[in-house]
């Protein structure tokens, strides 16, 4: 990628064989620094914004895989007035913002998850995240039901790390309107 990541190809795959708790917080710090890297957001984010502009739905403009899977780093685009459904992941997340600014609501499960297809969710809280922001980071699970989005009038791309997932799918949509979950069947 002419980064940082280029030069420590092993760094995120020696990341991702520690536990979640040892392995979040320094996806985050991987991430801080990477997003202020002036090589990294002239060759990899900058080029994204012509894109950008001309583009309806959020995407991922960018996804580097492990061979094994064992983790993930992704480049979201988000043009202005675009956002996730409400989701979570089967793995742990970390992500920053490289341009703009996103908006993230996170959301608590009430139920105990026992009947199918059921969820109840409470909103917890909601923050911006921007380049100087920090990190935001997920848990697998119950521990990470958020939706992502831009409600700016500029566009944002966001830098996602994922570790190894722990089911076999991807994750759910969550649809509170009718506390209805499900598995997530696309990208
Ligand atoms: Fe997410």
């Amino acid at each position: 990628m002419g980064t940082s990541l280029a030069n420590s190809p092993n760094v995120l795959g020696s990341i991702c064989e520690l536990p979640t708790e040892s392995a979040l917080p320094r996806a985050a710090c991987v991430l801080a620094d990477l997003v202020k890297e002036p090589a990294f957001l002239g060759s990899q984010i900058v080029p994204l914004l012509g894109e950008a502009r001309y583009t309806e739905c959020w995407y991922v403009a960018s996804r580097y895989e492990a061979h094994d899977g064992a983790h993930s780093l992704q480049v979201f685009v988000w043009p202005p007035g675009t956002g996730t459904r409400i989701h979570d992941h089967s793995s742990w997340g970390a992500y920053a913002c490289a341009l703009g600014t996103v908006l993230e609501e996170r959301y608590d499960r009430l139920d105990d998850g026992s009947k199918a297809e059921h969820a109840r969710l409470r909103k917890a809280w909601q923050l911006h995240w921007s380049p100087e922001g920090g990190t935001s980071t997920v848990l697998s699970g119950d521990g990470g039901i958020h939706r992502v989005g831009n409600p700016g009038t500029t566009p944002a791309v966001s830098v996602h790390i994922y570790g190894p997932h722990t089911e076999e799918v991807d994750g759910r949509d969550y649809d509170p309107s009718r506390d209805y979950v499900c598995d997530r069947t696309e990208g």
